[in-house]
């Protein structure tokens, strides 16, 4: 995750508004208007992504969004082919994936080791722990399959577990000379979590629930979570996290929903029940009143400071909210009244752009597009709507029940001694020019009142 400058300062640059145009008709209840709004909007998506023409790279997207969006996107894809059956998009995911395996097959490519974050490197993770749990056939040949380079991302970044500092945890940043490397944050914890324990619900390894438990105790005692789950952004690790950023992110809470449905789902123990319930409840702090369980960012939606990376967030609350529905049914009630009422009003305001149908950031604008465009609002929109369609699936397999991924516990070990290479010019590089730290970016919108613990 970066923070740029630049993005800050665009949604108010584009100004193309809401053109009249009909909204997509979306009906909740009819699985052929949630496929074909689903379809529309994965059509929105896709236009961005240029990675698949001659002479560009897949697995990038072009300026301003960074690789790890790009892995999240894929993702995204991946779900869309699970719920929709539309295999359109399959053959540049698989292309992207494999282009952006690089080295211990964690992906991990040179390219973007220089500004690599853990939690850069596990969006492209979960994306492949996606396609283990939802069979998407595994590459075949000497490609390895989707479930081990899960595995690889995992064992490259338990070794980076460092007591040294706040007792534990992972930091931001990979590398001592990046930016972020004192932070420690909990979105890099959060998906190393949410990739345990959805490990440990494929295979039954009980080395990956150790490590879940054992991240989860972590960011509880040094505050990244709070009692009450609420979740917040990361702490420096230069004074031993004393300090924690309280800001809240839709993502953070998302990515611990769905490793907490997962460890939920394999043990059935009241503990990670509560733990769920709670994870659950916090949620509320995004989820409007005034539209009621409609969705919203927050941190950034109403000051109109959502940068790019954050426009995306609202994607992965939704997407692991369905995850949760289908490994813990039990939180069905709690979960698609938000579901359904977020996606009526995401798919409500996707008729602006060129094409008329493309989606802005705020759902809670009761119809109206605010014309801020980009791949995280295309990419926010198509998950809540696809999640709609969770009952149309047979839920995430594991080893033991239909799932086809061959299994590599080892994969990404031997990273642990070999040096990490990089390339001269990296479109990492290119990007890196506009970062901001995090700590100037809550100088910007400190104050606020959802800092405040
Ligand atoms: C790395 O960058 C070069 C130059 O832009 C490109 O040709 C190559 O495909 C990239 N590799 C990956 C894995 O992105
Ligand atoms: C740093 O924080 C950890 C976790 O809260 C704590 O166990 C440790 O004692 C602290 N170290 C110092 C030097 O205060
Ligand atoms: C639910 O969330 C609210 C607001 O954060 C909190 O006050 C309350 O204690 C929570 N209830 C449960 C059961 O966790
Ligand atoms: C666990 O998750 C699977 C889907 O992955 C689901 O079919 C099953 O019913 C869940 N188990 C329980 C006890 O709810
Ligand atoms: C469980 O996972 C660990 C960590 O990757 C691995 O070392 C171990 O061999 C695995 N055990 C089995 C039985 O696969």
């Amino acid at each position: 995750m970066k923070f740029s400058v630049s993005a800050l300062g665009a949604l108010g640059a584009s100004t193309l508004l809401a053109s009249g145009a009909a909204a997509l008709d979306l009906q909740i209840d009819n699985s052929d208007s949630i496929k074909s709004t689903a379809k529309t909007l994965a059509a929105g998506l896709r236009k961005y992504y240029t990675g698949d023409k001659p002479g560009d790279t897949p697995g990038n997207l072009p300026d301003p969004y960074y690789w790890w969006e790009c892995g999240a996107m894929f993702g995204a894809l991946i779900d869309y082919w699970y719920y929709t059956g539309d295999t359109q998009y399959n053959a540049i995911t698989v292309q992207a994936m494999e282009h952006q395996i690089g080295d211990y097959n964690a992906f991990m490519p040179p390219n973007q080791t220089k500004t690599l974050g853990n939690d850069d490197q596990a969006f492209w993770g979960m994306a492949a722990m996606s396609a283990a749990e939802n069979k998407f056939p595994d590459p075949g040949g000497n490609q390895p399959s989707w479930l081990s380079l899960a595995q690889a991302v995992f064992n490259t970044q338990v070794v980076r577990w460092d007591p040294s500092t706040c007792g534990g945890g992972l930091r931001w940043q990979i590398f001592t000379f990046n930016n972020g490397y004192n932070y420690k944050n909990t979105i890099s914890n959060g998906c190393f979590f949410n990739i345990a324990a959805r490990l440990f619900k494929y295979t039954g390894n009980t080395t990956y629930s150790d490590w879940a438990e054992k991240m989860f105790a972590w960011e509880l005692n040094v505050g990244l979570m709070s009692k009450d789950y609420h979740y917040f952004d990361g702490s420096d690790d230069t004074l031993n996290c004393t300090q924690i950023n309280h800001i809240q992110w839709t993502y953070n809470a998302g990515v611990h929903m769905a490793g907490a449905a997962a460890m939920w789902n394999v043990t059935q123990s009241d503990v990670w029940k509560a733990h769920l319930t709670g994870i659950i409840n916090g949620t509320s702090v995004f989820f409007s009143q005034d539209s009621p369980n409609v969705m919203f960012e927050v941190a950034c939606e109403s000051n109109g400071k959502c940068d790019v990376d954050q426009r995306s967030f609202k994607a992965y609350l939704s997407r692991w909210m369905g995850y949760t529905v289908k490994v813990a049914p039990w939180t069905r009630d709690m979960l698609m009244p938000k579901i359904q009422a977020s996606a009526k009003a995401a798919a409500a305001q996707c008729n602006a752009g060129q094409t008329q149908d493309q989606c802005g950031l705020k759902w809670t604008n009761k119809g109206q597009n605010d014309g801020s465009f980009g791949v995280g609002e295309q990419m926010a929109a198509l998950e809540i709507v696809q999640a709609l369609l969770l009952d149309q699936v047979a839920g995430p397999v594991g080893e033991k029940s239909g799932g086809i991924s061959k299994s590599n516990p080892s994969a990404g070990s031997e990273s642990q001694d070999k040096p990490i290479t990089f390339n001269a010019i990296t479109t990492g590089d290119k990007a890196g020019a506009g970062f901001l730290t995090t700590l100037i970016l809550i100088g910007i919108i400190g104050g606020a009142w959802w800092m405040v613990s």
